[in-house]
Parts: C-alpha cells; structure tokens; sequence
C-alpha cells in the first residue's frame, strides 16, 4: 500500500507550515513545495490532495506568484486559503481586486449552503482572516458557500471538480473549527485513509536506512539534543555496529552537558554506540575571535563542525554516510523546502562542502516536526527525559552570546543559565514552559556591589510558550521566582550586575538571543 501524501503548495504565507502541521496531525502525511515546482513533479507525486497557501501577494500584480491551470485539470482536490482561494478564482476566471474593507483578526462567517467542505461546522462560525483583497466574483463554474460583512465571497466551491477556495486561515487556531473543516476536505473530499504513524515511520526508515547504508560505514553527528538523539537510536537499530557516534564538544554547550551526553551515549550507558567524544573547545573559541556578526557566527561554528568529523572520520579510516538530525523546520527555514525566506541560516543544512570526503548525508528526520521526532524517540524506546529536553540549537551558546563568543562569556552564560533551570524547576515550571534560557547581552553598564563600583555584563532571561516555535508568546514567570533568579545570578555570577527579563514574543523577535 502506497503512503497517501497532501501536497502543500507554497506562496510565501507567514502559517504555511501550520498547513502542513495540521494535515499531519490528522495522520496523513503531507510535505510543502515552492509555487515554482512544476506541474510534472506534482504529478508524479500523485498526491491525494493539493492545499495553496497564503501569501503576500496580490494575485493580479506582476511578478505576482502564481500557478499554472492545468493544476486544477488534474481531477485532484485542491484546496486555496487566502491567496492560494484568490488565486485560483484569478486563474480560472474569477475577480480578485482590492477589497473595500480590509479583514484582519477574528470575523463571524456565515455558512450559506451545505458544503462537503463544511460538513458539522456551525451556520455562523469565528475565523482568522487577514488580507487585503478579495474575490469580487468567483470563477465560472463555483458556488459562494460562505460570506461575511465585509467579504462577499469568504468561501467557494466547484464541487464537482473538487475544488475549493477559502478566504480566511483554517490551519490558524483562532479560526474554532478550522481542523474540522481540514480534516473535512481531507478525509471527505481527497478520501485519504490517515495511517500515517510513528511506528509506520520508525519502521520504514529502519529499512530504507538499512536499503541505503548496506555494509557501509555510518558517522552520526551526536550533540546530546533530541534531534541528533533520535537519529543515532534510529540509525542503531538500523546498522549497529557499522555505525560510530562522534560528540564534539564545542565549548558551547549548557554547564556539565558534555558530561551528562556521555553518560547516556557513552560505554557506560544503554545504547553500547561506538562513541567518540572530541573535546574541540579551544579550536572553536579560537576561530570565534573577534566574531560578532550572528550569521557569520553560525557559519564558522557549522564548518569548524564539519572539519572535526572529517578529521575523526579520517581517524576511523574510510566512512561512507555522515547522519544529521535536521528537521523539517529547519529545511523550510533555511529556504530549501517552501517559499519562507532564509531567516537564518541552520548550520546542520544543505549541501555538503567540497572538502567533506563523505559520500552522503543520511537525514532520517528530514520530513519530521518536532513533536514527530519526539514520538519517534519515544516510540525507539528513548527515555523521556530525554525525549522531552529542552530544544538547544546546534550552534549553542554561540548564538546566546551577543557579540564575541570569548571562555570567559561562555562560562558567565552556562552559570546564569543553569541557575536560572534550576530556580525554575525548584518552582514546578519546567514542564509547563515551552523553552527558556539565559543569553548573555553584549552590554556592560555600573553597579554597585559592597562598597565597590562594577561595571558588568547584563544576562537576559528568556522564557517563551510555543506550540510550533515558528511563533511564540513570552511565559509569565512569577515575579518571586524572577527575583530569586536574579539575586542567585548576581552573587554566584562573577562578571554579570545586572538581570533583565526578555519580554519579546516572536515574530518580532526569534526564540533565540544572538
Ligand atoms: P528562533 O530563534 O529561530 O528559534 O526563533 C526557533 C527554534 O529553533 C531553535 N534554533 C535552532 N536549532 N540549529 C538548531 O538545531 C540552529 O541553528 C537553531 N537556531 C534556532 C531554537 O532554539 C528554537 O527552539
């Protein structure tokens, strides 16, 4: 039986991945594509369904982003949110223009006719709407299903063609039945089956792994977080033997990290991997010098990782695959997957560099979002704790560090950080906060401690709540646990005066401090 796949279309929409997360919640497996991928390729993928995304643009606009007819002749469902609604009116004949009232935030819709679509959602229903045009008239052929106020045309369909258009966002939360209505055209419209699980995944990439590898040599990158976790449990049960783990420790790692990583992966833990642990701290705060522009951080940090396996690589004699824990997110940030723009670059994606001699890069979690690879990690057996880590980015502390990366930075922000885990553990907080740490600020400014002037650094703490950590709300942390924290840092902390409490949610911001 073939795996069944939605195919996301992207248009540059700010929730696209939300798309893709809400199809994958309902068991079907479902992957994003640029608009710019060619009708063939679509095809060959033999989707069971086809989703167009949201975007910034207006369809009728040059160089406007758009999609060739014959997308909708192929007697596959597509369903259009937002842009992908007014672009399929556009291309097929409709009228998108300005609209007179601009639509942003929660808008009462009124379901006007029975709709597969629509199929147990209430007559008048709350929706996440946010544009500035709108379908004036719908394409030849379609039927206004819903409208609101200001929005003659809030959704349309051609039913007997299976194609649907809907102005507002049903993979945005806000919208109250927007997964019934997904899981409606999904399961009621495209048929598909939705038996898209974990163990079906574990399973399958232990054969394709097995398939791929053969008798050759394996070297996994292992940095003790969930994602690489995962992947060395998984290329294990594939390969056993053939595979060796190299740590590097980069000198960026959380306060006693490198020690607990070995612990787990180490000879003395559960797993009995080949594990080698390379202990590169001052080569990497050696080619950090001087460094304070964030990306080129993050660049030299990732090519300083890759020269260490080759150099380990070279140790092992000759290695076929290197293995990664790239994850999907991280594909579709980095601009390979969709149509988001590069917001930075993840050093653990992309090509190889010419200088690798590495034949291949295996990455089992490619396709996964996070909270997959965590089922998958619970489904290999990996214990909890682990699973349910706190996400800590392959660059480290470099990117919590603003400005230089130096020893004695790193060391003022591993203190900070571990007492700030600490007072929030102590306080029951830690399961309940999405992810928080301290980065240290590249600002010094005067205090007082004793009768003695200083003039430090300031630590920020950050604490956020995510569900997909493409956005994110600050946690309230109580005001009592913030100033226990900030007491600790600033007697404990040598070289830091100063305690501030970062309030910023994302977007504006990034999860990140660099
Ligand atoms: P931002 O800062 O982009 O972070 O809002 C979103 C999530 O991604 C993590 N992150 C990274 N993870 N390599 C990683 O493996 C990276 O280069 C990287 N940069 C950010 C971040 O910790 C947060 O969970």
């Amino acid at each position: 039986m073939s795996r069944e796949k939605i195919v996301v279309i992207d248009f540059g929409g700010q929730y696209n991945q939300l798309v893709a997360r809400r199809i994958r919640e309902c068991k079907v497996y479902c992957e994003i594509y640029s608009y710019k991928t060619d009708i063939e390729t679509i095809k060959k993928m033999n989707p069971k369904g086809i989703i167009l995304t949201g975007g910034p643009d207006s369809c009728y606009g040059e160089n406007a982003a758009t999609c060739n007819q014959a997308l909708f002749e192929l007697g596959i469902p597509v369903l259009g949110l937002c842009y992908g609604a007014q672009l399929m009116m556009h291309v097929l004949g409709g009228h998108v223009c300005k609209a007179p009232v601009r639509e942003y935030g929660k808008i009462l819709v009124d379901i006007d006719k029975n709709s597969m679509l629509f199929n147990n959602i209430s007559e008048k229903t709350i929706c996440w709407m946010s544009h500035n045009d709108y379908i004036e008239t719908v394409a030849p052929g379609f039927q206004i299903i819903a409208h609101t106020a200001d929005c003659p045309v809030a959704a349309a369909q051609w039913e007997e063609k299976k194609l649907y258009a809907i102005q507002f966002h049903p993979e945005v939360l806000h919208t109250t039945e927007g997964t019934k209505m997904l899981s409606n055209f999904i399961f009621h419209i495209c048929d598909c089956r939705g038996d898209w699980k974990m163990d079906s995944f574990v399973e399958n990439s232990i054969k394709e792994i097995r398939k791929k590898v053969g008798k050759g040599k394996v070297l996994c990158a292992l940095s003790g977080g969930v994602d690489s976790s995962v992947a060395a449990v998984l290329l294990a049960k594939a390969v056993g033997s053939q595979l060796t783990c190299v740590f590097v420790d980069h000198g960026l790692l959380r306060k006693n990290e490198g020690d607990e990583v070995e612990e787990v992966f180490g000879p003395h833990g559960p797993y009995s991997l080949n594990f080698i642990r390379v202990n590169a701290q001052k080569r990497f705060y050696e080619k950090l010098k001087g460094i304070d522009e964030p990306e080129q951080k993050r660049k030299i940090i990732g090519e300083e990782f890759i020269r260490v396996f080759e150099e380990e690589a070279k140790k092992i004699g000759a290695v076929d695959f290197l293995v990664q824990g790239t994850i999907y997110p991280d594909v579709v940030e980095s601009g390979l997957g969709g149509e988001s723009a590069v917001i930075k670059s993840h050093h653990n994606v992309g090509g190889l560099p010419d200088y690798v001699n590495f034949e291949e890069i295996i990455e089992p979690l490619r396709d996964l979002f996070k909270d997959e690879v965590r089922k998958a990690g619970l489904e290999l057996g990996i214990p909890e704790t682990l699973v349910y880590r706190q996400p800590f980015p392959g660059p480290g502390l470099g990117i919590r560090i603003v400005g230089e990366v130096t020893a004695e930075k790193v060391r003022m922000v591993q203190e900070a950080d571990a007492i700030y885990r600490e007072e929030i553990a102590k306080a029951g907080l830690d399961k309940s906060i999405g992810q928080y740490f301290a980065a240290l600020t590249n600002m010094r400014s005067v205090g007082v401690m004793g009768d003695e002037r200083t003039y430090d650094y300031a630590v920020a703490l950050r604490a956020v709540n995510t569900i997909d950590f493409m956005t994110a709300e600050t946690a309230e942390i109580p005001f009592s646990v913030l100033t226990k924290v900030m007491n600790r840092i600033i007697n404990e902390v040598k070289g830091i005066n100063r305690v501030l409490y970062d309030l910023t949610s994302k977007p504006p911001g990034t999860i990140e401090f660099e």
